[in-house]
């Protein structure tokens, strides 16, 4: 190779199955990043802009997974990656399958028992950003399965964003995706009740939000969770600076507050029947922390 010659980078060739919102955008960061793409969707009309960016459309999902070496699958759920990619099972045999639906873990160890047993090489994962994010360095998209099969493949999932490993058991990766969506869910519906809660006094929400969100930030909550986390691995949660007793009347003055705005009482009711359960089990002179004890079994 002379002084002058450029260097040429080889891309994995890479097919997605599923052209929805999410998989258009995978689809695109690949093209961008000089993946020779094929793609296959139902409704193949969805195919038809990455197709003038020089992407393959394939008509069937065999033909599609027998174009490239590493397949990714975005549908819908995990049903409808069994029914479209069972027919194709034998194509896909040797290749590497990425499954970056969402579903349950059970869901996802399963899919990976069946991969197994087609010889197929079998990732799991979780979008952890909205479209439009895809393929932005800061991306998280989480995998689980065997490290071997993610270590080969780093390069090509790092087009997508920053492919974070969890572990070789296959629901990992949905179950982190759930516990990750569910404390947003819980935060954000917490900004909602609040919101609603100053609302039934009049309050806009955009005079509200300000203040709300600077004390969010800056007060007890969110700067001290990773602390705490050692002493819930412990289980130990003293109560000092505060005992769970005192945080079931705060618990009671919210939900007593909504009833009497005349708002949604359900959410502080049920912080505060998880509080009274906790007390109840003996950890009302330990600090709030210890309803941990009772989010961690089924409910009863
Ligand atoms: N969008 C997001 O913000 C986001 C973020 C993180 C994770 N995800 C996950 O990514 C996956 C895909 O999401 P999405 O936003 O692209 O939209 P979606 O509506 O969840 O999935 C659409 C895709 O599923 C296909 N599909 C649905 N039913 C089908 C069937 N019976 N047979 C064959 N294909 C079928 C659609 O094909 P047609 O085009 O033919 O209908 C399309 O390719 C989901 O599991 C979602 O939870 C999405």
């Amino acid at each position: 190779m002379t002084k002058n010659t450029p260097i040429t980078v080889h891309h994995t060739p890479v097919t997605v199955l599923g052209l929805g919102p999410m998989g258009l955008a995978l689809a695109g960061a690949l093209k961008d990043r000089g993946h020779p793409l094929t793609v296959w969707n139902r409704t193949p009309e969805r195919a038809r802009g990455l197709v003038a960016g020089g992407a393959r459309h394939a008509e069937t999902v065999a033909g599609a997974v027998a174009a490239s070496p590493v397949v990714i699958v975005c549908l819908k759920d995990y049903e409808t990656a069994d029914q479209v990619l069972g027919p194709a099972a034998g194509a896909l045999k040797g290749r590497v399958l990425v499954n970056l639906g969402s579903g349950t873990p059970g869901q996802a160890r399963t899919a990976a028992a069946w991969a197994a047993g087609h010889g197929i090489a079998h990732l799991d994962g979780a979008i952890m950003v909205p479209p439009p994010l895809v393929g932005d360095p800061g991306s998280v998209i989480l995998h689980s399965g065997p490290r071997e099969v993610f270590e080969e493949h780093r390069a090509t999932l790092a087009a997508l964003g920053d492919p974070r490993y969890l572990g070789t058991d296959p629901g990992l990766a949905v179950l982190y995706n759930a516990a990750l969506l569910g404390m947003m869910y819980a935060t954000v519906n917490g900004f909602l009740h609040a919101s609603a809660l100053v609302g039934s006094a009049g309050v806009p929400a955009a005079e509200f939000s300000g203040l709300a969100v600077d004390w969010f930030m800056s007060s007890l909550v969110t700067p001290t969770l990773a602390g705490h986390a050692p002493a819930l691995d412990r289980g130990d949660y003293p109560g000092d600076a505060g005992t769970l007793e005192m945080n079931l009347n705060a618990l009671d003055h919210i939900a007593r507050t909504s009833v009497e705005q005349g708002v949604h009482a359900a959410q502080p009711e049920l912080m505060r029947e998880i509080a009274e359960r906790a007390i109840a089990d003996g950890h009302g002179a330990e600090n709030y922390l210890a309803v941990f004890e009772v989010l961690k079994r089924a409910a009863r």
